[in-house]
């Protein structure tokens, strides 16, 4: 019996424009976990997951076709990641099992919360370091990105990648996506097992250190969001502003790679800077795209944590989910908890997930 995990994520800064190729954005790991366990077994196999069932299947009209859209669905994630490492174990002669495979979640609690923490990240990341044991491949952590990555994008197609790269390196990480492009032109001439072996251009994960007193907290909404969709939006709504969506991408990594710099000289005010000029950036992609990222309680999270003295935005797609607050360490977070609280928003008391200290 093998068990793998793989931690959620929150974006910090550098949404949407992240979508993109060569536009960074930095994520953090949570150490809230999807855990898979794979165990051998005859006669039949099992996909079991506690969280994750398909009682509830979303789709669209297209002529007279009904069309799924199974993007939210993370059991379509962890059948991808099968596939995909399958294919992988077969490429290197191994010769594949019948096994049951428990998959469980600390990232969706079983009242039904959604907390928006990248469960369908961490569920293919998950998936595919188990069945990695399982089938002895042992692929590198970079292995397991690029594998993970190409079974993440065939479902959802239009995500960044990001949250599988927070999720196989842990810790805060400075993140630009590969050119998509490119991959699909050459998984057309490769086999897995070369492209995975391949550098991907553009693609960068770089390990951050965060200044000692940087404490991240984090508020949740209540109210869940399909990033999925809300990327659809943007996408759809910036084909015809060309110019202001261009203008946003050249913001967006302006103020990223500043944040970036932040972090190398351990500046906790440059942090905190460029976490309120992310937040303005993301309010003038809201304004030209037409799309709410930060909705009334969002906006709540935001100015309430300003008026702690700390630096906050929404996290993510935005439209509900979670928002950060970046505060000194010795400042009192408590004041800025309880004023959330009387707004409806919880504190959800995670820390940064760090790989190489546990
Ligand atoms: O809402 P989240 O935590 O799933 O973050 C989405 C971040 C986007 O940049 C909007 C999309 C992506 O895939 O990077
Ligand atoms: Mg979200």
């Amino acid at each position: 019996m093998v068990t793998a995990q793989a931690p959620g994520k929150l974006y910090i800064a550098g949404e949407y424009a992240v979508v993109e190729t060569g536009y960074p954005a930095i994520i953090v790991a949570l150490n809230q976990f999807v855990t898979v366990t794979v165990e051998q077994t005859e006669n039949y196999g099992s996909i079991v997951s506690k969280q994750y069932r398909e009682d509830s299947i979303l789709w669209q009209r297209q002529g007279d076709a009904m069309v799924f859209d199974n993007r939210d669905n993370p059991f379509h994630y962890i059948l991808s990641a099968i596939k995909l490492t399958e294919q992988y174990a077969r490429e290197l002669g191994k010769p594949l099992a019948l096994y049951d495979l428990f998959v469980d979640s600390d990232l969706d609690s079983e009242s039904g919360k959604k907390y928006g923490l990248g469960s369908s990240a961490a569920v293919t990341v998950a998936t595919v370091k188990a069945l990695n044991e399982f089938y002895e491949l042992q692929m590198t952590k970079d292995e397991i990105y690029k594998l993970s990555a190409i079974a993440h994008l065939e479902i959802q197609k239009n995500g960044s990648l990001g949250d599988i790269a927070a999720s196989v390196y842990g810790g805060w990480i400075a993140f630009t996506t590969f050119d998509k492009t490119w991959l699909a032109a050459e998984m057309r001439l490769h086999s897995l097992a070369e492209l995975i072996r391949m550098p991907w251009p553009e693609l960068s994960i770089e390990e951050l250190t965060a200044p000692n007193q940087l404490q991240l907290l984090i508020g949740w909404t209540g109210s869940p969001a399909s990033t999925s969709r809300l990327v659809d939006k943007i996408a759809v709504a910036c084909e015809s502003k060309k110019d202001e969506y261009s203008q946003f991408l050249k913001k967006s990594r302006a103020i990223v790679s500043k944040m970036i710099e932040g972090f190398h000289a351990h500046s906790l005010d440059v942090i905190q800077q460029e976490i309120r000029s992310s937040r303005k950036a993301l309010e003038s992609l809201a304004e030209l795209s037409g799309v709410e990222i930060e909705t009334n309680t969002l906006i709540k999270l935001a100015d309430l944590a300003e008026k702690s003295g700390a630096a906050g935005k929404s996290s993510g797609a935005g439209g509900g989910d979670c928002g950060i607050a970046i505060i000194d360490r010795s400042a009192d977070a408590s004041m800025l908890a309880k004023a959330w609280a009387s707004h409806g928003i919880e504190v959800l008391d995670f820390k940064v997930h760090d790989f190489s200290t546990v």
